[in-house]
């Protein structure tokens, strides 16, 4: 069947095969589909939608266009956590040794940050030295010795989704559940882990913006595990203003080794406790409350902060930035914003604020872009909180003077202050098994 009769049928609404969509991406990677035509059955399924059996067939399509890791050197449990993206969302750093220190396996592979979200990647090679393109035969020693290691992501890994993503990117394509779907999961199986746990991001801030489609975000991929045969759950959490307190890659990690360390981040730390006590009941299927009550112990004793630092050893960074992680803070200029009223702050726009930390250098707008590791956003404020006229609100980061101006009027206008304070708001908004 040629392209063209594949597009069409998507095109007017209808269900294409699983050897349909297979034979569509074969032909895409060997050259024999354009980009163009691409662009066009994204655009349809994006209007259009997929059927479970659809998403399924393109998530293995995905899957299967690289390698497929079997870590048959690696002993043990292995448990994967994966965000949508967010803003200030540093969780992958804190799950990951929390876990680690209670016996589950983290082989983990990341991804950079793009647009207003970040990514964890950016976040670990704030630490100097910090490497994350190792060997397969060293990853899984390490992750034997220790228990944790995290990599960038490989060329060898799905790599349909790395060319789908990017025609994505530039057609108004990304804010599809069945294309978020496929490419999350694709990605995901391909590493093979025993368990995954999901963190579907709903809000201003997220790819999904309403409960509903979060909770239909969510379901499709965790029917894509459980049809893969993985343990996999979706805990859907708020992104309407950023979490916790920093935003901007070092400044994420310091703030994640302050969680480590025992800081009572409200958000940030609950959500964390969270995600990796779902981690560990896939491992242990001990009582979610039992498994949150360890996870509190390994913060507690010191434990998942002692974990974090064995990764950054065993992964050539230098461990003095944090062990004192003021040390991260390292931008050349910093500023403050002062509140020009007095009230409650009533909401912060996590996409908003995103894209500040992104013009203050934290991000990239293209894959190409580099990125000032130092630069970001430290609130004083979070949503809830009183605050009078001429209060700091939050501390801008960045290593060129000339771009404050401009992130301190976006701020300000991302900032809604009122006289009364907003409704309370959980950041864990649901759950799906
Ligand atoms: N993250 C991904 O890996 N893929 C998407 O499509 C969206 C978020």
């Amino acid at each position: 069947m040629r392209a063209y009769d594949i597009i069409d049928i998507k095109k007017n609404g209808g269900t294409l095969t699983d050897e349909q969509i297979r034979e569509f991406m074969r032909a895409y990677l060997e050259g024999e589909v354009e980009d163009y035509q691409v662009s066009a059955l994204l655009m349809a399924i994006c209007l259009r939608g997929m059927t479970s059996e659809e998403t399924h067939s393109l998530t293995m399509a995905i899957r299967d266009s690289g390698d497929v890791l079997d870590f048959e050197g690696i002993e043990g449990f292995r448990v994967d956590k994966h965000s949508t993206g967010g803003v200030g969302d540093k969780t992958s750093l804190i799950v990951a040794p929390i876990v680690a220190s209670l016996g589950v396996k983290v082989a983990k592979m990341s991804g950079r940050g793009l647009g207003h979200t970040g990514g964890t990647i950016d976040k670990l090679e704030s630490i100097d030295s910090f490497e994350v393109s190792i060997d397969r035969d060293k990853f899984e020693s390490i992750v034997n010795d220790i228990g944790l290691c995290i990599i960038g992501q490989t060329a060898e890994i799905a790599p349909l989704d790395k060319r789908l993503y990017a025609l994505r990117d530039v057609t108004a394509t990304v804010d599809s559940i069945p294309l978020i779907a496929s490419s999350i999961m694709g990605k995901k199986l391909a590493m093979a882990d025993d368990g995954i746990v999901l963190d579907v991001k709903c809000g201003k801030g997220a790819f999904m913006k309403s409960i509903e489609d979060s909770t239909t975000l969510a379901r499709a991929m965790v029917d894509i595990g459980a049809m893969a045969g993985k343990k996999t759950v979706a805990i859907i959490t708020d992104m309407n203003s950023p979490l916790g307190y920093a935003i901007g890659n070092a400044l994420e990690v310091r703030e994640a080794i302050e969680v480590l360390k025992g800081k009572q981040v409200d958000d940030l730390r609950r959500l964390c406790i969270c995600l990796s006590a779902h981690m560990l009941h896939l491992y242990t299927a001990e009582d979610i409350s039992r498994c949150e009550e360890k996870c509190i112990e390994a913060i507690d004793s010191g434990r998942a902060y002692e974990k974090f630092r064995q990764m950054v050893i065993a992964q050539g960074g230098d461990v003095s930035l944090i062990d004192d992680e003021d040390k991260l803070l390292r931008a050349r200029y910093s500023v403050e914003v002062l509140s020009e009223q007095s009230g409650y702050i009533y909401s912060q726009d996590a996409e908003a604020y995103g894209k500040i930390a992104l013009h203050l250098g934290a991000g990239r707008r293209t894959k190409s872009d580099s990125i000032s590791y130092n630069a970001g956003i430290i609130l004083s404020k979070k949503v809830g909180d009183s605050v009078r006229s001429g209060e700091v609100i939050a501390t801008l980061y960045a290593d060129d003077m000339s771009l404050m101006d401009d992130a301190r009027d976006m701020l300000l206008d991302a900032t809604i202050i009122s006289d009364t304070p907003p409704p309370t708001r959980d950041i864990i908004l649901g759950e799906v098994r």
